[in-house]
């Protein structure tokens, strides 16, 4: 079994990793190791040794060598000789702030469990097994359980804490983490993924210095600027080789990923809901439970890192009904109409694209109320009886009856000042009193932390789904939270706010997903505001980002992969020049791009060429007949847009048994002269022998990876240069050669 116990140690093993805590003298929680497995031991005197720092640090149990801060704690108080940053902070009736649990009993199950209200992991299988730790306040009378789940297979461990007041007064719950771990060296590269609206999850990688290292949120949302994705790399650690933790929260608010680096050059790892702006009042018998925080560590290299990731968040976060099952190619007509459309527009656009062999037509925004622009009607989601007098189910039933599906946008979490539901309810947006209310996209933000807003949202999106038998819902989020408040909160739970929020829309996504477990939800925050393991739980895949340049999402794309496999992320082609950045980039390039995601077009396909036509009918069909590979085969990241001066940028899909793989290489601008090229695909068999497309040679696998395949110039002809070779993008298709 994963997890060993022995005298107050627990020792728990992955295939190839080892996390290891014990109960120490004084009955707090204290960590020995987290890295590569090692055997397990009756004990590690080693992994206890440290160094006696004379005078300066506190120290406890009338023990001068017991010097708090110079422990590796595995869940760290705040005020009893610990100076760094602690993981959880409780402010007692009379004033107090000191509270020190001691451990008190172990729990150990088969399985996993889902958490309530929040979106969790889950396990039935029998080799996966959670530890549960109780501790104890005596003083405070508050218990703390600290959860561990061990996912063998995927080297992956799953940490939470509760915390459940068992006396008779209210406490205050100013800070609580998901998850601490002091690594005892602080030589890592702090590698985060950054970015604005329209060019999220660029990375980041900085060496960690003395000082605290962070990057969180306060907008309500895990937003666009952050992601709570973080990587621990060595320096030295790359795509190939190498050790790196990797760390994310299930969670989409107010987040923390935070690495303090001491005076004794150890390294803590704090990851949760961001203190700052929380607190939570425990009153008699409560419980406050914190979101889920995923933990892995390999030495393989940071392919392997986000491959091991990937595959666990497919097979124990994401729903098991949409998790391997292939994601239809769609159409969306935001781009393409924006919100000038009618009927006869959305049903021409729809034939078109069944022709060139698209699945789904997406309604995006402007449907609903009398919006023909973004200042009026969020909140009024009935159909717009102007630009669709038949009604949303007549159209959907028109499109059903081409053989596509049909997909509608929602902004739930929205009110517009011009709205029915703001005249009806005023009380229900999310404002301060007596302050001024601070527009974002002109709109404002709907008090998900009230019950009654939720039941309404339900009503509405329910009634939409059974009406119009939706197959899909991309379910969007415009801007960010500000005068964050709810009326429906007495004053001493104003900080509950951001969470209860989230809690909210968890709970209106979990009523939603398991009434209509057959409606696929995309979950999109102006693109990528709110890319996070929290959405993923509902909502299987994600609209990457609302910039569609293929150069763009090269670098888009190729960030978010670290963090999140390749299924998760919404890839469209548009039209050029692009909407976003005004570039104009050949369609087999905007497509070479997308196809390593959910493909889908988001134009007006009735505008397109017919040699346009003609080459998204050949791109559809071959992303389908590819489908299994783009969207499940494993990632490699080949060759960064984020070294050098990021001209090129390459990466692959391999099946699962080796067999088939697809390679692509771009390239920005197209130099004279340039270097010599090869691309070293990875992934492959060694010993099996392969062909790539349109090329008569058969290699073998080791001959690919270490050898690789050179890339020539790309000319047109020696008379002179006839078109541009800016923006290009080559393919490699890559087979198995029959034995
Ligand atoms: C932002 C989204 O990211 C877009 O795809 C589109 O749905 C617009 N909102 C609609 O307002």
């Amino acid at each position: 079994m994963p997890i060993l116990v022995q005298h107050h140690q627990f020792h728990l093993q992955t295939d190839h990793t080892s996390y290891i805590l014990q109960v120490m003298e004084n009955g707090e929680l204290g960590q020995l190791y987290y890295g590569r497995r090692i055997h397990d031991r009756t004990s590690y005197p080693d992994l206890t040794a440290r160094e006696e720092h004379g005078a300066i640090p506190a120290w406890r149990l009338n023990r001068p060598d017991f010097q708090p801060e110079t422990l590796k704690q595995e869940f760290a108080s705040l005020g009893k000789g610990d100076y760094r940053d602690p993981a959880f902070q409780i402010t007692s009736p009379d004033g107090s702030r000191i509270s020190e649990f001691h451990y008190v009993a172990y729990q150990l199950e088969t399985g996993k469990q889902r958490l309530a209200g929040l979106p969790s992991t889950f396990a039935t299988d029998d080799d996966v097994q959670t530890l549960t730790l109780m501790l104890n306040d005596t003083v405070s009378q508050l218990t703390l359980a600290l959860q561990y789940t061990v996912f063998p297979h995927q080297d992956v461990i799953v940490r939470s804490a509760s915390f459940t007041n068992t006396g008779q007064q209210t406490l205050m719950l100013n800070r609580a983490m998901s998850s601490q771990l002091d690594l005892p060296d602080a030589n890592y590269d702090f590698m985060q993924f950054s970015g604005s609206w329209a060019r999220e999850r660029h990375l980041v990688r900085s060496p960690l210095h003395s000082g605290t290292q962070r990057i969180g949120s306060l907008r309500g949302a895990s937003s666009h600027q952050q992601n709570p994705a973080m990587i621990l790399a060595r320096s030295t650690t790359d795509e190939d080789h190498g050790s790196a933790f990797g760390f994310n929260l299930i969670y989409s608010g107010n987040f923390l990923d935070q690495v303090e680096v001491d005076a004794f050059g150890t390294a803590r790892i704090l990851i949760g809901i961001n203190p700052e702006e929380f607190g939570w009042q425990l009153t008699p018998g409560e419980q406050f439970q914190t979101p889920e925080a995923v933990l892995s560590y390999t030495d393989a290299g940071l392919n392997q890192l986000s491959q091991q990731m990937g595959e666990f968040y497919q097979r124990h976060l994401v729903n098991p009904h949409f998790a391997q099952a292939p994601r239809p190619v769609l159409i969306n007509n935001w781009e393409g109409t924006y919100f000038n459309f009618d009927e006869a527009k959305l049903t021409a656009i729809a034939s078109d694209a069944k022709k060139l062999g698209i699945e789904m037509f997406v309604l995006d925004d402007g449907w609903f109320g009398h919006r023909d622009d973004d200042t009026t009607s969020l909140g009024d989601w009935d159909v717009y009886a102007q630009k669709l007098p038949n009604g949303i189910a007549h159209l959907a039933a028109k499109i059903h009856g081409m053989a596509l599906k049909f997909g509608l946008w929602f902004e739930p979490e929205m009110i517009s000042i011009d709205s029915d539901l703001y005249r009806a309810h005023p009380e229900w947006t999310v404002k301060t009193p007596h302050r001024e209310m601070t527009p974002g996209r002109n709109q404002f933000v709907i008090d998900m932390a009230n019950p009654a807003v939720v039941d309404y949202l339900y009503g509405k999106i329910s009634r939409l789904i059974e009406d119009a038998h939706l197959d899909y819902i991309k379910w969007d989020m415009n801007r960010n939270i500000t005068e964050a408040y709810s009326p429906t909160l007495p004053a001493s739970q104003q900080l509950e706010f951001a969470h209860r929020y989230m809690l909210g829309v968890y709970q209106l996504y979990g009523r939603l997903t398991t009434d209509y477990p057959d409606v696929l939800f995309e979950s999109c925050a102006s693109g990528g505001g709110r890319f996070d393991l929290g959405m993923m739980a509902y909502a299987p895949q994600a609209w990457t980002s609302d910039d569609t340049d293929a150069v763009e999402r090269l670098k888009i794309q190729f960030g978010t992969s670290y963090g999140y496999p390749q299924t998760m992320m919404g890839a469209h082609v548009s039209a050029v020049p692009n909407d976003q950045t005004g570039r104009i980039t050949p369609i087999e390039t905007r497509a070479a791009v997308a196809y390593f995601g959910d493909l889908g077009y988001e134009l007006d396909v009735t505008k397109c060429s017919t040699a346009e036509k003609a080459a998204i009918k050949t791109q559809v069909a071959f992303y389908k007949a590819h489908r299994e590979l783009f969207q499940q085969g494993k990632f490699y990241r080949l060759d960064s847009p984020f070294a050098g001066d990021g001209n090129v940028g390459s990466w692959q899909v391999v099946s699962a048994d080796g067999q088939h793989a697809i390679a692509a290489r771009y390239q920005v601008l197209n130099h004279p002269n340039p270097a010599y090229n090869r691309l070293y695909l990875r992934g492959l068999q060694a010993d099996q022998r392969y062909r790539i497309a349109g090329n008569d040679h058969v290699y073998y696998g080791d001959e690919l990876m270490n050898a690789g395949v050179f890339i020539p110039h790309l000319q047109d002809s020696t008379e002179g240069i006839e078109e541009s070779f800016d923006f290009s993008a080559r393919l490699l298709v890559i087979d198995a050669v029959e034995k």
